[in-house]
């Protein structure tokens, strides 16, 4: 009896086992978990030939994923403890209601990206807040290094627009930065993986006379140069002076902005920073799930289906992160006294100078 029921309980284990899960096949011989994704590979084709020029990490790629941080972080539940509406975070207001939030001095230059993603999302009839953060996720694949991102869709097409304010400046102080992203759920830490972001990327309004200006020397690969290059001794701007919001860099024709180097040097996330330069998979692992924290403010994630099979695998890199040519390490300035500094080699030749990001 007994050797019956287990070896019967083992068959059925077993059979359970064995039986494929059914996958919807979606275009092109494509199959995701839930069928609700398929519309997804037809939106991924597309922008990545019309959007993304091919699959590059390129400057629509980098304001995009820029554009998912701006509608995400409209989000304010201490707004809502005082009354006022706080917004409801990733719901697609910036695209919606752009109008209003593209105003917002923190959103200069959004517009661009906003005009060029909507057009998209009404074609495929996808809501805008899942749009947005889709096709950040999807630019983010096609960066050398970066995470393969998850993607959650079914946020609803209805939004109101985001109150000013809430949108971090690259010159506000430290502990207002903290104090905002707490506000939003975010403890200090994350806010350093977040940055990882800006290892992809580079500003074109601080500075307006010189556009494509990047944060680091290798704009396209999701590698943690960023996390060096931001903690050298500045010594320069690369453009037409001091604008607010920025303080000097580096490196001829990079671009430091006045957040990245306080928080660079801030005792409550020095040491998350400097982390980051020995270990890429830590880097990685932790900008994923601040991003996909972030994706979902303000979102009932219970609510809404894994559409992830659908984001490409990104390009993985074999790089380590070096000095520039030109420093050695006694340009660090060494912030967290908690963990060694990381050995780096140091690049060889002429001082480094770095070309723009090209625009499309
Ligand atoms: C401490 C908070 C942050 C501040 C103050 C800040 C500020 C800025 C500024 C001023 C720019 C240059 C914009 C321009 O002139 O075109 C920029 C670019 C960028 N930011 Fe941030 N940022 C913050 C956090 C984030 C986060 C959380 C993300 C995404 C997860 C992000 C992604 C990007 C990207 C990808 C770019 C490059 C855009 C491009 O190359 O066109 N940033 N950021
Ligand atoms: C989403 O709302 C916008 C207006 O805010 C509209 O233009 C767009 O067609 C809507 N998309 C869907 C899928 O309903
Ligand atoms: C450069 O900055 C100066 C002030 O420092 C300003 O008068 C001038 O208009 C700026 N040039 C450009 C091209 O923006």
């Amino acid at each position: 009896m007994q050797f019956t029921f287990s070896a019967a309980f083992f068959a059925l284990v077993l059979a359970a086992a064995a039986v494929p899960t059914k996958r919807a096949a979606c275009s092109n011989g494509r199959t995701a978990a839930h069928a609700s994704c398929c519309v997804w590979f037809d939106v991924l084709d597309d922008i990545q030939e019309n959007l993304f020029d091919g699959g590059e990490c390129g400057e629509e790629v980098h304001e995009s994923l820029r554009l998912t941080f701006h509608d995400a972080i409209g989000f304010s539940p201490a707004l809502f403890f005082e009354g006022k509406f706080g917004g409801l975070g990733a719901d697609g207001s910036i695209m919606a209601h752009s109008d209003v939030e593209t105003l917002f001095p923190a959103n200069n230059g959004i517009d661009d990206i906003v005009d060029a993603q909507r057009p998209f999302a009404i074609a495929h009839k996808v809501s805008f807040g899942d749009f947005i953060q889709f096709a950040g996720a999807v630019g983010v694949s096609n960066c050398a290094g970066a995470p393969r991102l998850e993607f959650l869709a079914g946020r609803l097409n209805f939004s109101i627009a985001s109150p000013p304010g809430l949108v971090p400046d690259p010159f506000d102080p430290v502990d207002k930065i903290v104090a905002r992203f707490a506000d939003a759920g975010f403890a200090p830490n994350e806010i350093v993986d977040l940055l990882a972001s800006h290892t992809i990327a580079a500003q074109d309004h601080v500075d307006p006379t010189i556009p494509g200006t990047p944060f680091d020397s290798t704009p396209s690969i999701f590698d943690a140069q960023f996390f060096v290059e931001t903690l050298l001794v500045g010594q320069t701007f690369p453009g037409n002076g001091s604008n607010q919001g920025e303080v000097v860099s580096p490196l001829a024709g990079e671009f430091r902005l006045q957040s990245d180097f306080a928080i660079a040097r801030d005792p409550r996330m020095a040491c998350e920073w400097q982390s980051f330069i020995a270990n890429h998979g830590t880097m990685t692992t932790k900008f994923r799930a601040a991003m996909s924290k972030m994706a979902t403010l303000g979102q009932i994630r219970e609510l809404l289906t894994d559409c992830s099979d659908v984001i490409p695998v990104p390009p993985t890199i074999t790089t380590k992160p070096f000095l520039p040519a030109g420093k050695t390490l006694i340009d660090v300035e060494v912030a967290c006294h908690a963990s060694p500094f990381p050995t780096l080699t140091a690049q060889s030749g002429p001082a480094t100078s770095i070309p723009p990001v090209p625009p499309s």
